[in-house]
């Protein structure tokens, strides 16, 4: 194993930003590529062959070109779509992010959960398997929020992010019969933690007090972590984030990037 072999976070936008920063607390010595699908984006309004044929597709020639030790498809429409076809044809350790339906479960006090996430992901099969492994006897009200994903995006461009886009978001959610008892909500669409005070402040504002937020990136990160435990990380140049859409969009993203640490920009 090469000390330089980069870890690889795949999204299809910025979303997957939220789950380096937690790798970056846990292994900060980790060479990293950051790779996003923007050409494809947005995955919450596609069918499920369309993700799967782009994310088979693209993490095949991306291990292919970079060799890393361990991809992390920092996407959760992504990872409830294709983990298991992405899987079956890489042989590089494979960490996806699906909703984190179980802690959820453990921290609420009224047994009602929210499940945000983008219209493709709150339809599949996998979240009904966690919900009935991990929340049984529970409520979940799934709701599907895709406008949130360009709202993050454009956060992390430096654009103002609307309240009343984010309230009209919500409004399904918050308009289930047992909206009232939400006391935790699920961020299962990895570009929602970038919102996290904005979306906070509406359900304060609808409900009158605090929801518990839970996003899965720290149990990803300390995943990540276990699995190169004990394997040599150094890295031989900047950190490179690249993506699939055009070089213009990508440089305005340059400042962003570059707080997570990702100096290398590129097309890929
Ligand atoms: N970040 C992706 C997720 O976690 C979704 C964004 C998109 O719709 O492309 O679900």
């Amino acid at each position: 194993m090469r000390a330089d072999s980069p870890i690889l976070l795949f999204d299809s936008g910025v979303g997957g930003l939220t789950v380096l920063a937690e790798l970056r607390t846990v292994l900060p010595e980790a060479p990293v590529i950051y790779a996003a699908d923007v050409a494809g984006l947005p995955y919450g309004a596609k069918t499920e062959a369309e993700v799967a044929a782009r994310v088979c597709g693209l993490l095949g020639r991306m291990a292919e070109r970079w060799q890393p030790r361990l991809i992390c498809i920092a996407c959760n429409t992504a990872s409830t779509i294709a983990l298991a076809m992405v899987r079956d044809v890489l042989e590089t350790p494979i960490v996806g992010t699906v909703p984190a339906i179980k802690p959820a479960a453990a921290l609420s006090r009224s047994g009602v959960i929210g499940l945000l996430g983008t219209q493709a992901t709150v339809r599949q099969g996998y979240v009904d398997r966690l919900e009935a492994e991990f929340a049984s006897g529970r409520t979940l009200i799934r709701h599907g929020a895709n406008g949130l994903v360009a709202l993050a995006e454009g956060k992390l461009r430096g654009e103002a992010v609307d309240p009343v886009a984010v309230r009209e978001e919500l409004a399904g959610l918050l308009a289930h019969p047992l909206a009232e008892r939400l006391d935790t909500l699920v961020l299962a669409c990895t570009h929602f933690p970038l919102l996290t005070e904005e979306l906070g402040a509406q359900l304060m504002e609808a409900l009158g007090r605090q929801v518990a937020l839970v996003d899965g990136a720290p149990g990803i990160a300390r995943r990540i972590a276990a699995l190169t435990s004990g394997q040599p990380l150094a890295r031989s140049g900047p950190d490179r984030a690249a993506t699939t859409g055009s070089m213009e969009d990508w440089q305005r993203l340059a400042p962003a990037l570059a707080r997570y640490g990702l100096e290398h920009l590129d097309r890929f």
